[in-house]
């Protein structure tokens, strides 16, 4: 396994941007429907943790347009992108497992980045007791684990070398079995002790992908990383070939060239 890749930080930090932004339609609707949940007037300082390319921040710049915005990510291909297009943002290279806000923000969002930190039951507490009184902690994490794509994904590396044997190391293999995101309970267990109010829902969006093999291309942008980071040449190209014929069974295409991937997502707004 990779030094960038260890379970604690299964993201790695190579993240190829046009990879991500493929679907980044799908991808940013989740992201504004946690932004218009947010209860905050005029927030002075806002933190977007795992800000990527920096779509989502300069929307929050917009919405706030005298607040402090900071866009916190540990990605220098993601950060580059993002100071790319100009905007009032400043961004911050930093690792959201030892970063801590130089004062107390009114707003820490984060979308789809926190189910590639371990340790929530001490990371969410964490993050609300930086928030000043009358704060708020917005995220958005993706609920897939089980969906057929992420047991596919794991299934391959048990199974999908010829023969059915193993691929990729047991480490990924034990970083990819660990379930990313809690139930809805668990967040509300864990924060509710440092919060006035918890607004937490799912939301199940039936998504219509175009494009061939359209959810091994979706996958490839985020879940899907770690293994090809990981995998030598040829056991990628098994693996690929493999995980592709199972996804394709899995998720065949319509008669009318679409491709129908269901994705959940948990949604938490915890004000302090
Ligand atoms: C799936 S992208 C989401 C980007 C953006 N929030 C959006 O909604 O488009 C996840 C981002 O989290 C970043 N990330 C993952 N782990 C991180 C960590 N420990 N510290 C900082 N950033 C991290 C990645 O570099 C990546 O840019």
């Amino acid at each position: 396994m990779s030094p960038n890749n260890h379970p604690g930080q299964l993201a790695g930090t190579h993240w190829d941007p046009s990879q991500y932004l493929k679907f980044s339609d799908h991808r940013l609707r989740p992201a504004l429907e946690l932004l218009e949940r947010v209860p905050l007037a005029s927030p002075a300082i806002i933190y977007d943790l795992g800000c990527g390319s920096g779509q989502v921040t300069r929307l929050i710049a917009q919405r706030w347009p005298s607040a402090q915005v900071y866009g916190v990510d540990n990605s220098k291909e993601m950060l580059a992108q993002a100071a790319a297009e100009p905007s009032r943002v400043h961004w911050i290279e930093a690792d959201i497992r030892a970063w801590s806000p130089a004062k107390p923000p009114d707003l820490i969002y984060s979308n789809a980045t926190l189910q590639w930190i371990e340790d929530h039951a001490q990371l969410f507490p964490r993050l609300a007791s930086y928030l000043k009184p009358g704060g708020c902690l917005a995220v958005q994490m993706p609920l897939n684990w089980e969906a057929a794509s992420h047991r596919l994904m794991r299934e391959t590396l048990e199974n999908g070398a010829p023969g059915g044997g193993r691929l990729g190391s047991q480490a990924l293999r034990q970083a990819l079995a660990r379930k990313w995101v809690e139930n809805a309970q668990t967040y509300y267990d864990l924060l509710v002790g440092y919060t006035t109010s918890l607004d937490i829902w799912e939301t199940e969006y039936l998504q219509v992908l175009e494009g061939e093999d359209a959810v091994l291309e979706w996958v490839k942008g985020t879940g899907l990383r770690p293994v090809l980071n990981e995998l030598d040449d040829t056991q990628r190209e098994i693996y690929l070939a493999e995980y592709t014929r199972r996804l394709r069974q899995a998720y065949p295409v319509r008669p009318d060239g679409k491709t129908l991937y269901p994705f959940r997502r948990l949604f938490i707004v915890a004000a302090v």
